[in-house]
C-alpha cells in the first residue's frame, strides 16, 4: 500500500522547458497525474507510462470539473493509487487555485508538497523584453484578475491605474474596452500596453500600442484568451513599440 501523497507542481507558462527540474522529478515519480489545459501536453511525457493521466481543464472554454470535482478526484487518487501530481499552468499560487487543493488533501490527512511555477504574468512580459519593473519609469507592478469570482472587472484596477505601477491584468480579455475605460478616465490615454496571447508557445500573437488605440488593434489583430495584458511605460521598451505606435498612430 503506498503513501497518499499530493505534490503540486507549476507547469510555467506554456512552453515545456520552463517546467523546473524539481517538477520534471515529480511527474517522472507520479502514480497519477491530475492536469489543466494551461499545462502543456507533452510535459507527460516525463510521466511514467502505467501511470493515470486525467485532464481536468476546459474544453473549448467550458469548465467540465468544478473546483469540488477536482478536489475529491485528488482525494480519491491519493488514498487508491499513491502519489498523486497535479500541473496547474504557471504557479499554481497565482490565480491557480493551487491553495485550495493542498488544504483539502491536508484536511483528509494527505502529505504535500508545492513545487512553484513560472508565472505567466512576469515571464511573458519577459520573453518579450518587457521588465516589469525598470528604475526611473516605475517603483512596484501589480498582478489583477479581470475576472473575480463574480465575473466582474476587479475593484483594484481603479485603484492601480491611479499609480505609476506596471498593471499586469490576467483573464481581462472579454473586459478590455472597460479596462481602457479606467485608464482614460485618468488621464492615460497615451500609456502603453502589450497584449501576449498563449505566450512562450508557437500560436503566440502580440498586439502592442497605447490606452487609446490597444482595442482597435486586437480587434484588428484578432486577439483572444489566454492573454497578458500589460500596461505601463515599461511596454515602451519593447523593441518595436515606436514603430507600432506610428504604424497605428490616432
Ligand atoms: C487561471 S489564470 C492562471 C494563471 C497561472 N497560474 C500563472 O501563474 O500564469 C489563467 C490566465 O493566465 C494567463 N496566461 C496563462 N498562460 C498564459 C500564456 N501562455 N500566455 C498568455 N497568458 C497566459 C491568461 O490571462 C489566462 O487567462
Amino acid at each position: 500500500m503506498k503513501t497518499p501523497r499530493l505534490t503540486l507542481v507549476g507547469a510555467g507558462p506554456g512552453d515545456p522547458d520552463l517546467i523546473s527540474v524539481k517538477g520534471v522529478k515529480a511527474l517522472a515519480a507520479a502514480d497519477v497525474v491530475l492536469y489543466d489545459a494551461l499545462a502543456h501536453p507533452e510535459l507527460l511525457k516525463h510521466v511514467p507510462e502505467q501511470a493515470i493521466k486525467i485532464f481536468v481543464g476546459k474544453k473549448k472554454g467550458v469548465c467540465q470539473f468544478k473546483q469540488e470535482d477536482i478536489n475529491a478526484l485528488i482525494v480519491e487518487n491519493a488514498q487508491k493509487h499513491g502519489h498523486v501530481v497535479r500541473l496547474k499552468g504557471g504557479d499554481p499560487f497565482i490565480f491557480g487555485r493551487g491553495h485550495e487543493e493542498i488544504l483539502y488533501a491536508r484536511f483528509f490527512g494527505i502529505e504535500t508538497e508545492i513545487i512553484p511555477g513560472i508565472s505567466s504574468s512576469y515571464s511573458v512580459p519577459e520573453l518579450h523584453g518587457i521588465p516589469l519593473t525598470r528604475r526611473g519609469l516605475n517603483e512596484s507592478f501589480w498582478v489583477v484578475t479581470g475576472t473575480t469570482r463574480e465575473h466582474e472587472l476587479s475593484s483594484d484596477i481603479p485603484i492601480a491605474a491611479k499609480s505609476s505601477a506596471t498593471v499586469v491584468v490576467l483573464m481581462g480579455m472579454t473586459k478590455l474596452k472597460e479596462i481602457t475605460e479606467i485608464f482614460l478616465k485618468e488621464g492615460k490615454a497615451e500609456l502603453p500596453v502589450a497584449i501576449i496571447q498563449n505566450g512562450s508557445l508557437p500560436e503566440e500573437k502580440v498586439a502592442i500600442g497605447k490606452i487609446n488605440t490597444i482595442v482597435s488593434i486586437v480587434e484588428e489583430k484578432q486577439l483572444s484568451s489566454p492573454a497578458v495584458i500589460v500596461i505601463g511605460e515599461v511596454v515602451s521598451l519593447h523593441a518595436s513599440f515606436w514603430s507600432e505606435v506610428k504604424e497605428h498612430k490616432k
